[in-house]
């Protein structure tokens, strides 16, 4: 069965907001798990923008999942991530500027350095993905990098409106991940993907696990905005007794 792993930076953004404890991240992960989640899924950036150094070590000792670290190939993240020891790692791209992810790591262009931390991680038995853009050579420098997994970035299809162009990304996503497996890498996705887009991701032919947080957040506040107001509600009547 195709796996699902939960994004919660967002989490840890609102947080961050307001310097504070709430809302928890560790009660976010626990939630995410108990509706069935496969993954609880973060990004320590460099600028530490939403998840902190020690939400990874609390989520690594705390979650019944398991923990899928998403990082850039700098030194200092990299000598965290061998002494966290997650079960996974997916190797990214990453702008300080950026909102998000905004697109693959170029393995080809970086595969010396890439190569170098993957032997490293996977020494310390952690399995390693690359998340890359779905070209075929993207894809053969991953295997010769020594990556176990390929995350492909769905920010193109997503982004693309649903018709023709959007065929056009799907077909790249299908042939990018047939070659990762004929070339004996699991296969998983991610980013941008939604409740509308989601299906057809989901769809291709041995996809193992897609990676998703923006959209499940977003639609968690709107789901869970109501009952929000409603027991602030409830407290305020209470004074006016
Ligand atoms: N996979 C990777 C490697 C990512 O960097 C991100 C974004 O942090 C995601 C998946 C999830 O993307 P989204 O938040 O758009 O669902």
């Amino acid at each position: 069965m195709i796996k699902l792993g939960v994004n919660i930076d967002h989490i840890a953004t609102l947080r961050q907001a307001r310097n504070g404890i709430e809302p928890d991240l560790l009660e976010g992960a626990a939630l995410v798990e108990k509706a069935g989640a496969d993954g609880i899924t973060v990004h320590l950036r460099e600028d530490r923008r939403h998840i902190q150094e020690k939400d990874i070590f609390l989520l690594k000792k705390n979650i019944k999942t398991r923990l899928n670290l998403e990082m850039a190939v700098s030194e200092e993240i990299v000598k965290i991530a061998l002494r966290l020891k997650p079960r996974n790692v997916c190797i990214v791209p990453e702008k300080r500027q950026e909102l998000t992810t905004e697109g693959g790591i170029d393995v080809c262009s970086g595969e010396k350095r890439i190569r170098e931390v993957v032997r490293r991680l996977k020494n310390r038995k952690i399995m390693v993905s690359l998340f890359i853009d779905p070209e075929l050579r993207q894809v053969r420098a991953a295997g010769e990098a020594g990556a176990d997994c390929v995350e492909l970035h769905t920010g193109a299809y997503a982004n693309v409106k649903a018709g023709k162009g959007r065929k056009k990304e799907l077909e790249r996503l299908r042939k990018a991940g047939k070659l990762t497996v004929e070339l004996g890498m699991v296969l998983n996705a991610g980013h941008g993907l939604d409740y509308r887009n989601v299906i057809p991701v989901a769809g291709l032919p041995r996809m193992n696990e897609l990676n998703i947080g923006h959209s499940i957040i977003s639609r968690a506040v709107m789901t869970g905005l109501g009952n929000a107001v409603r027991e602030m509600k409830k407290l305020i009547r209470k004074a006016n007794k």
